[in-house]
């Protein structure tokens, strides 16, 4: 089924000049980039992204992290991309990432991990429209 995922380049990403190597990895995985911009949240503006995680011990650090600097969001679209890109990305915890993925290659640390993609079709819907309206969408 074809649906959409937001992925976003995080700070560490952006700084350590990944966006290349991230980018390259989406298109070579055929992944398309429907919208695409950088972007630099507010300590507040993070905390409302990270509003599932509010209450968890690392809500404060995540959210000061990505308000740290630019980020670079992006809504990807194609067959099953939420699992595709979940996959491209590697698990959270960059040493438990498989071999080959973003996270294992780039990764420093577990909130430092480089990139951020949605989990499931309802919080990829939310997420897109947090960043992106309709006009900056291509169809
Ligand atoms: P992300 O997929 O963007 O979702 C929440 C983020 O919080 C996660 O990536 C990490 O950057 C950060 N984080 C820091 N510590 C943890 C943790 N123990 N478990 C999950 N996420 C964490």
């Amino acid at each position: 089924m074809k649906e959409r995922t937001l992925s976003i380049i995080k700070p560490d990403g952006v700084s350590r000049n990944l966006i290349g190597a991230v980018v390259k990895r989406l298109e070579e995985a055929g992944l398309n980039i429907m919208a695409m911009k950088m972007i630099r949240m507010t300590k507040e503006q993070a905390k409302g992204f990270y509003k599932v995680h509010e209450g968890k011990p690392f809500y404060e650090s995540v959210t000061d992290f990505m308000s740290s600097g630019p980020c670079v969001v992006m809504a990807l679209e194609g067959e099953d991309v939420i699992k595709r890109y979940r996959k491209l990305m590697g698990a959270t915890n960059y040493k438990e990432a498989e071999e080959g993925t973003i996270r294992r290659d780039f990764a420093t640390d577990i909130e430092k991990n480089v990139v951020h993609g949605s989990d499931s079709e309802e919080n990829a819907r939310s997420e897109i429209n947090y960043f992106f309206n309709a006009l900056e969408i291509a169809k």
